[in-house]
C-alpha cells in the first residue's frame, strides 16, 4: 500500500484555509496525479448556500486548470473543530465528479483524528453516470 502521509498532511494543510462561515465545518482535499503533484482545495462557502464549492472539486478544478489529467488518489479531512472521530465522506456530488476523471482502482483516503481509511473510488460509487 502506498504512503499517503504527505498526502494527508496537505490535506489538512487546506481544511486550515477552508472558508466555512455557515457551517463551521472545515474540509480540506489534496489530489495526487500519476506525476507525484498535489493539488490541494477546500471548501469555499457562500450566502447562497448553492453557490459553495466543495473540497474535493476545488482541489479537483486546481489540478485541471494545471492540465493534470491522471490521478491516484485523494485525501480528505473534515471536522467542525478541523479534526474529526467520524470520517467526512465525500458527497455524492464529489463522487460523481472523481469518476469522471479517475479510474475505478482511485483510492479516497479518509482521515479522521488519528485514523486513517483508504476505499477504493468504486466501492464509494459504483457505476457512476458516464456519456
Ligand atoms: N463539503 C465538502 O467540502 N465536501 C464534501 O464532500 C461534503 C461537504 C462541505 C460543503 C459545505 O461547505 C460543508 O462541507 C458542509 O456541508
Amino acid at each position: 500500500m502506498r504512503d499517503y502521509t504527505l498526502l494527508i498532511e496537505s490535506a489538512k494543510e487546506a481544511q486550515g484555509n477552508s472558508y466555512a462561515p455557515y457551517s463551521n465545518y472545515n474540509v480540506g482535499a489534496a489530489l495526487l496525479c500519476e506525476n507525484g503533484k498535489i493539488y490541494k482545495g477546500c471548501n469555499v462557502e457562500n450566502a447562497s448556500y448553492g453557490a459553495t464549492i466543495c473540497a474535493e472539486r476545488a482541489a479537483i478544478a486546481s489540478a485541471i486548470s494545471a492540465g493534470e489529467r491522471k490521478f491516484v488518489a485523494i485525501a480528505i479531512v473534515g471536522g467542525e473543530h478541523m479534526s474529526s472521530e467520524a470520517p467526512a465522506f465525500p458527497c455524492g456530488i464529489c463522487r460523481q465528479a472523481l469518476s469522471e476523471l479517475c479510474d475505478d482502482d482511485f483510492d479516497i483516503v479518509l482521515c479522521s483524528d488519528d485514523k486513517t481509511k483508504i476505499y477504493k473510488l468504486d466501492k464509494l460509487f459504483p457505476n457512476g453516470f458516464k456519456l
